[in-house]
């Protein structure tokens, strides 16, 4: 099969996950923004990196407050999710257009999202500017996991309903079967 050499910035990289970001004046004015450029970057301490485009709302309240929430929604709220990613906050309260119940962390003044099934409160350690994004990594340092989706000490993520976004056709996708568990390799190969 053939490869086709193509500029890198058309929004290849795939799949992304889909977060709520919650934001803040110090508690004050709480919004939300749809984020899709987001992940893990190491787990001690646990960091997780957003990158936001300065001129958007929430780019100046988490540059302000040095603190933000990362909220996964569930793939049936997918319409909300999408509100949050095209209105801004400046003009419209999130929360209350998307019927979100607010509730608060124990670390940051920011409040987190009660209908999404995990909440990682993170406090900014650094703020990395590339370009067309500023690179926010927080350290989370305090999380929320509903308390039905746990099997013994292990979170069921797929119960989750986890939404995920695929950039290059701007479609969003809930996640199909479970395929394998990492190192079902071991031996076989
Ligand atoms: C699925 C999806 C993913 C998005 N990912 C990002 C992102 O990673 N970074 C970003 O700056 N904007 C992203 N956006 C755009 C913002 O969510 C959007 O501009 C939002 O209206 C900004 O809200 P605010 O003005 O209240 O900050 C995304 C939008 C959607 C729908």
């Amino acid at each position: 099969m053939g490869k086709r050499l193509v500029d890198p910035s058309v929004n290849l990289f795939y799949p992304a996950p889909v977060a709520l970001v919650t934001c803040s004046k110090d508690g004050e004015d709480p919004n939300i923004i749809t984020i899709a450029w987001t992940g893990m970057l190491s787990s001690e301490p646990p960091t997780v990196g957003i990158a936001i485009r300065p001129g958007r709302y929430s780019h100046g309240l988490v540059s302000f407050s040095r603190e933000f929430g990362v909220n996964f929604p569930k793939a049936e709220d997918i319409e909300k999710v999408d509100f949050c990613g095209v209105a801004s906050g400046k003009k419209v309260n999130k929360f209350e257009k998307c019927g979100f119940t607010p509730f608060e962390g124990v670390r940051i003044r920011t409040p987190l999202i009660q209908e999404c099934p995990v909440n990682l409160e993170c406090i900014v350690i650094d703020a990395i500017n590339l370009g067309s994004h500023t690179l926010f990594i927080g350290e989370m340092v305090a999380a929320h996991v509903e308390t039905g989706l746990w099997k013994g000490e292990t979170f069921q993520a797929m119960e989750a309903n986890p939404l995920v976004y695929l950039p290059s056709t701007a479609q969003y996708v809930s996640l199909g079967n479970i395929i394998g568990r990492y190192s079902l390799s071991r031996g076989r190969l």
